[in-house]
């Protein structure tokens, strides 16, 4: 079990959106939350709207792009809230545009706020997680993390999103000895900022803010017509009562959860089927006891 009532909390992006639902919630059920954002204007709104609901709440700037700034940004948290124990690794953009069509910048930019971004808070918190021998970490991946062909125009977000899922669960065992817990939370359509405001978190490094015009989402007509959005608020208690139970995922939409079911059900079998035919052709690899075909 991971205690939620009484722990201090960060969330990243938590000025908007999901990261604002997750915020809520856990001042809601008894954390004290930093609520970090690019975007100081919207965090120091929802930390405001916290306190005035009861809940106990702390603005603080910070780019998951740059690990001085979230330095500074855990220092500011500890120094308001005490140690931290939960980790919310949120903060994340996208940009529905074709890869030949993105800038090397707008790779990068994508890659850096999605994955590393996740990268550098977990790193800048896990020697305070250990030496506390307490903790979670939560970090928001996507379904297009596990389902890439699910939204196209997606290559680096989809990227990142898979690399989010390693991470957690590769954690997950180095962390075990030290009582910490790692969750992948993987949105499947969440009504949020993202679909507007996305282009105005670049940061100047990456080339600085771009006006996007609203995304119109499409899905891929081949798996799937499209999510329903779910409020921030509904699928924030969702994604707690997955960290209380120290869960591995969350997968917000029961129509996903089915779509990743079939699908991996699929390649599974598909594997099977090119290792047994490497075996009729080749016979069992000496130096490779799984049977997976090396060819
Ligand atoms: N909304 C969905 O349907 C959906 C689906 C899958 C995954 N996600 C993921 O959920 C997370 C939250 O997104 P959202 O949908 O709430 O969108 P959102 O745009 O409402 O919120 C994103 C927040 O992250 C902040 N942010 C952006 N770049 C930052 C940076 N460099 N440093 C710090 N903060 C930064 C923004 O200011 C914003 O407050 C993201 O990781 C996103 O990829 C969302």
């Amino acid at each position: 079990m991971t205690e939620i009532s009484g722990k201090a909390a960060v969330v990243t992006g938590g000025g908007s959106g999901i990261g604002m639902g997750l915020a809520k919630e856990l001042a809601r059920q008894g954390a004290a939350v930093a609520v970090a954002d690019i975007n100081l204007d919207n965090a120091e709104k929802i930390a405001g709207e916290i306190r005035a609901a009861g809940g106990q709440a702390v603005a603080v700037h910070c780019d998951v792009c740059e690990c001085g700034s979230i330095a500074r940004m855990k220092q500011q948290a500890v120094a308001a809230l005490g140690p931290i124990q939960l980790v919310f690794a949120n903060a994340g953009a996208t940009s529905f545009t074709p890869l030949a069509q993105m800038s090397d910048d707008d790779v990068d930019w994508i890659i850096q706020v999605n994955l590393m971004g996740v990268m550098y808070t977990t790193r800048a918190f896990l020697p305070d997680l250990m030496s506390a021998g307490e903790g979670h970490i939560c970090a928001t991946a996507s379904m297009a993390g596990l389902l890439p062909g699910w939204i196209p125009e997606h290559v680096p977000y989809s990227a990142a999103k898979a690399g989010i899922i390693g991470m957690m669960m590769n954690l997950a065992l180095e962390l075990k000895p030290f009582n910490i817990h790692t969750t992948s939370y993987c949105p499947g359509g969440v009504a949020s900022g993202m679909k507007t405001n996305n282009g105005s978190y670049r940061p100047d490094r990456f080339g600085g803010p771009v006006a996007v015009a609203e995304v119109q989402f499409t899905g891929n007509s081949n798996v799937h017509s499209g999510p329903a959005f779910y409020r921030p608020e509904a699928v924030a208690p969702m994604v707690l009562e997955a960290v209380r139970n120290n869960r591995a995922f969350v997968f917000d939409h029961a129509e996903q959860r089915r779509l990743f079911r079939e699908t991996y059900a699929g390649v599974v079998e598909a594997c099977y089927d090119a290792a047994d035919a490497w075996e009729r052709a080749h016979g069992l690899p000496p130096a490779n006891p799984t049977g997976a075909a090396l060819a």
